[in-house]
């Protein structure tokens, strides 16, 4: 079912951001371990994506990992990276089928040399892909990636290329791991926060939040979503009149 119009003005978000809380939850719930969660959460993590590009979204991004997550005990970490490998292997193929170019966004430098390579693999092979870009947050913290982005900056006007007076917000953005504007940004789990994700992106973006935990979540969810955001009148400091007159 592919609806028209993708973009900041259009019923479709072209970027969906997702904050896939829950899991633990989930898990815990049931008297499970809270690896079960993430387990659970991949399945989801396949549905959505399905989903999301049936539904013609140009942009998926999902938080996987946190810079912060790292502070969770050992055991949990080490399960995380596991199950991010398995996915990556198991996923791909699947991927390059549906025309979806997978990136990582975040500091991989700390994972281990496999996974790393499963990272560098499925961005490869999917490379080509034209129909939607899903973007892995994983090791990712927004205020990180604007500190990179400000020491590329830094080091572009030492060197003598950059004049710090005629930067603009795009030269900014344009160093970010997601240059996009974030559309929508739906977090899962019932917590109302942004825990460090993309940051500058999410400067104007449409934020909705549900209680359903992340493997709960599916097609269905993800439609109430849109069509929520389809609904928002989005004014970007505009009048509301302004905008239904559609001029300036
Ligand atoms: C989100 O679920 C997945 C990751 C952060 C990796 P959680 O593991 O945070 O689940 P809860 O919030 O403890 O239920
Ligand atoms: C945010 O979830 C990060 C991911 C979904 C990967 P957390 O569960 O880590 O967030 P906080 O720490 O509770 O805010
Ligand atoms: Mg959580």
């Amino acid at each position: 079912m592919a609806r028209p119009e993708a973009g900041p003005g259009g019923r479709i978000p072209h970027h969906v951001a997702i904050i896939m809380d829950g899991n633990g939850r989930w898990a815990q719930g049931r008297g499970m371990m809270r690896v079960a969660g993430h387990r659970e959460g991949a399945r989801a993590v396949r549905r959505v994506v399905e989903a999301a590009a049936r539904m013609g979204v140009g942009i998926l991004t999902l938080f996987a990992f946190s810079s912060e997550n790292w502070n969770r005990p050992g055991s949990e970490v080490g399960a995380l990276m596991r199950l991010f490998a398995v996915a990556l292997r198991r996923e791909r193929q699947g991927l390059l089928d549906n025309g979806i170019r997978l990136r990582l966004i975040g500091r991989r430098e700390r994972f281990s040399d496999s996974l790393q390579r499963a990272i560098a693999q499925a961005e490869e092979l999917t490379a080509g892909g034209t129909r939607m870009t899903l973007n892995i947050a994983a090791n990712y913290g927004g205020r990180l990636d604007l500190l990179e982005a400000v020491r590329r900056l830094e080091r572009r006007r030492a060197a003598g290329g950059l004049d710090p007076e005629s930067l603009t917000e795009s030269d900014l953005a344009a160093e970010l791991y997601e240059p996009t504007d974030v559309d929508l940004l739906i977090r899962t789990g019932g917590e109302r926060r942004i825990s460090n994700f993309l940051l500058w992106q999410c400067a104007y973006s449409e934020l909705y939040f549900t209680d359903t935990l992340w493997p709960d979540f599916g097609e269905p969810d993800l439609s109430a979503a849109v069509d929520w955001y389809a609904s928002r009148e989005r004014r970007f400091g505009r009048t509301s009149a302004q905008v239904h007159e559609g001029g300036d």
